[in-house]
C-alpha cells in the first residue's frame, strides 16, 4: 500500500495533507533508508509508521455500536443532527447498517465494511433485530399471537413470523428477521394499536448491554467473528 493512502486510513490525512507531512519529516518507516516518499510501498501488517513519533494502527475495517438517542435521524449527512455525529471518526468510509427512525432508540451498528453490511442486510441474510416496544395499550394475547404469525401491513406481502414476548415491565420485546420501513410501528397498527417508545436491543450477535445512551464503542473481536457469522 502507498504510504499517503496508509496516513489517509490510519490519521485520517488526505492525499495532499499526507504529501505535506511527509515532506515536513512527520513520518517516519521503521528500518527504511533515506527519506520517506508519499508513493513508496509499505506492508500494513509488517512495517511500523509513526506520524510525529506516534506509532500508527492499520485496521482494515472499523465495527461500532453506537446507542443511538431519540432526536438524530440515520444518514450519513443532512442538516438535522445525525448519528454519524455520535461516532468518533475513525474512517471516512463508516455508514450506518440499516436505519432507526429519529425518535428510535438503540443499537445501530456503523461500519466501513461493504460487503458485511451489505450481506446483514440482505432479505437472504436478515439476522434477528429485537425491539424493546411501549405500547398505548396492553397487547392481549391474541394479538401476540398475530404479530408472531404474520400481519398486514399493506405491503404485497404479510410479514414473516416473528417472536413476540411479553417483558415483564408491561412491555413487548419484538423480534423481527426482516427490515421493513417503520415495520414495528406499522404491526402494531395493524393490530390497533400504537408504539410509544422503541428501542432496538439486539442486532444479529450484538446485544446493547450497558452502553449509554449516545455512547459509542468499537466490538470487541469476538463480537465481530460473530457478525461475520451471523
Ligand atoms: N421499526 C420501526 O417502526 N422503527 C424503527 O426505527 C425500527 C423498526
Amino acid at each position: 500500500m502507498r504510504l499517503d493512502k496508509y496516513l489517509g486510513d490510519t490519521a485520517m490525512l488526505t492525499r495532499k495533507e499526507a504529501a505535506e507531512a511527509i515532506r515536513r519529516g512527520r513520518v517516519s518507516v521503521e528500518g527504511a533508508k533515506g527519506p520517506c516518499k508519499p508513493n513508496q510501498n509499505i506492508d500494513p501488517d509488517r512495517d511500523i509508521v509513526t506520524l510525529d513519533g506516534e506509532i500508527l494502527k492499520y485496521q482494515k475495517y472499523h465495527y461500532l455500536m453506537l446507542h443511538k438517542p431519540a432526536g438524530c435521524i440515520t444518514a450519513t449527512e443532512g442538516s438535522a443532527p445525525t448519528v454519524m455525529d455520535l461516532v468518533p471518526k475513525v474512517s471516512k468510509n463508516l455508514f450506518p447498517v440499516g436505519r432507526l427512525d429519529k425518535d428510535t432508540e438503540g443499537l445501530l451498528l456503523i461500519t466501513d465494511d461493504g460487503a458485511l453490511g451489505h450481506q446483514l442486510l440482505s432479505p437472504k441474510h436478515h439476522v434477528g433485530k429485537t425491539y424493546e416496544v411501549h405500547t398505548a395499550v396492553p397487547v392481549s394475547e391474541a394479538d401476540l399471537e398475530r404479530l408472531r404469525a404474520g400481519v398486514d401491513i399493506d405491503d404485497p406481502e404479510p410479514t414473516l413470523p416473528a417472536e413476540a414476548e411479553p417483558d415483564g415491565d408491561g412491555h413487548l420485546l419484538l423480534t423481527l428477521y426482516e427490515g421493513r420501513y417503520h415495520q414495528v410501528k406499522r404491526m402494531l397498527m395493524a393490530v390497533g394499536n400504537e408504539v410509544t417508545y422503541l428501542k432496538r436491543l439486539s442486532f444479529g450477535p450484538l446485544q446493547l448491554g450497558d452502553l449509554e445512551k449516545g455512547a459509542c464503542r468499537e466490538l470487541t473481536e469476538e463480537e465481530a467473528e460473530a457478525l461475520r457469522n451471523a
